[in-house]
């Protein structure tokens, strides 16, 4: 997809983080935006500013694990703009702990956001891009899923949000074979960031009531939260400096976009160990200092 102009954008988890900077990029280009989200001050926040800065914009809540909510932005979306080109399947939420002391609710939550989110994004939207390519030929299209490093990887007292990512990965792999496939002008990419600082690592303050942590955090899930504390707000590259690379990346018609390229080396040791094969290798290899840290929090010091 070239050409933004008078295109519309829609954005999920658009309240924070990388959904505002996408919607921000947006805007600049002159494109119509669909913002959602489930953090309503952060929403209408958001709208008010894009409407400022001149856009075109339809907010809207929408919890992204439920189809039928989904379903009600695109039908507002349509209804609004007429058609949709540019789709972040974005929203996301984290939670971490040793993978058998996350509950039913930890898994249920963040597979909910991350997956459904992005599968119900897909399954709703991609039928309708390609319904206006068949009626304009000079449709174009993209996707982006936003992933995480961690779909490409799996630290240690990260499993439930690997999991989640690894899948997002793997849909948006199939989505780029399956587009291609039918040779449609729709492209997609995958959005892969290392820690970069936003609202990830406090998503617990939005958590739903439906899928509240039912027992006070064990020490691996509070050891886990002062890493992922540490390290998203310490990241050194910027949403705004992502956002901008992603836009660059759809234009260039790129699949795999990362906020930090020069960090892809563990990614290349983890397809040694599987095709060598090998038992995993150490993740802490280069930084034997932070396992240990992470050990002496696991033991409550
Ligand atoms: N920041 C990082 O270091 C980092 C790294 C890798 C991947 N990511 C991914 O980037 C994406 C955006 O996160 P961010 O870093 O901008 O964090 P963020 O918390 O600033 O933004 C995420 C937004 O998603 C919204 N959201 C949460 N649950 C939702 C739901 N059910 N329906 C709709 N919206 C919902 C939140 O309210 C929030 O506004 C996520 O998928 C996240 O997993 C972030």
């Amino acid at each position: 997809m070239k050409d933004f102009q008078n295109k519309t954008a829609v954005i999920t988890g658009a309240a924070s983080g990388f959904g505002r900077e996408f919607a921000r990029v947006g805007a600049l280009r002159g494109m119509k935006l669909v913002l959602c989200d489930v953090q309503d001050e952060g929403l209408a926040e958001a709208a008010r500013e894009l409407t400022d800065a001149g856009a075109e914009v339809l907010a809207q809540r929408c919890d992204v694990r439920h189809g039928a909510e989904v379903e009600a932005l695109a039908k507002a979306a349509m209804a609004r703009f007429g058609a949709v080109h540019l789709l972040f399947n974005n929203a996301g939420v984290g939670s971490g702990g040793l993978i058998w002391e996350n509950t039913e609710a930890d898994w249920q939550w963040v597979l909910g956001v991350n997956l459904w989110g992005v599968i119900h994004g897909i399954r709703i939207f991609t039928p309708l891009m390609l319904e206006s390519a068949r009626t304009d030929p000079r449709f174009e299209g993209h996707i982006v899923n936003t992933a995480s490093m961690a779909g490409l990887l799996n630290a240690p007292t990260m499993g439930v949000y690997n999991a989640s990512k690894h899948a997002v990965v793997s849909i948006s792999e199939t989505l780029y074979h399956d587009l291609a496939l039918i040779e449609a002008p729709i492209g997609a990419s995958v959005l892969c960031p290392y820690f970069v600082p936003t609202g990830i690592h406090q998503s617990h303050r939005h958590r739903p009531a439906d899928v509240k942590m039912s027992a006070p955090p064990t020490p691996s899930q509070r050891a886990a939260q002062s890493m992922s504390d540490k390290a998203v707000t310490s990241g050194k590259v910027s949403a705004a400096e992502v956002a901008a690379r992603t836009f660059e990346a759809v234009a260039a018609g790129e699949f795999y976009i990362y906020s930090h390229p020069g960090a892809l080396t563990p990614v290349r040791v983890r397809a040694e160990d599987i095709v060598t094969p090998r038992n995993p290798s150490d993740p802490f290899a280069e930084s034997p200092h932070v396992r240990d840290l992470l050990r002496a929090k696991l033991r409550g010091a």
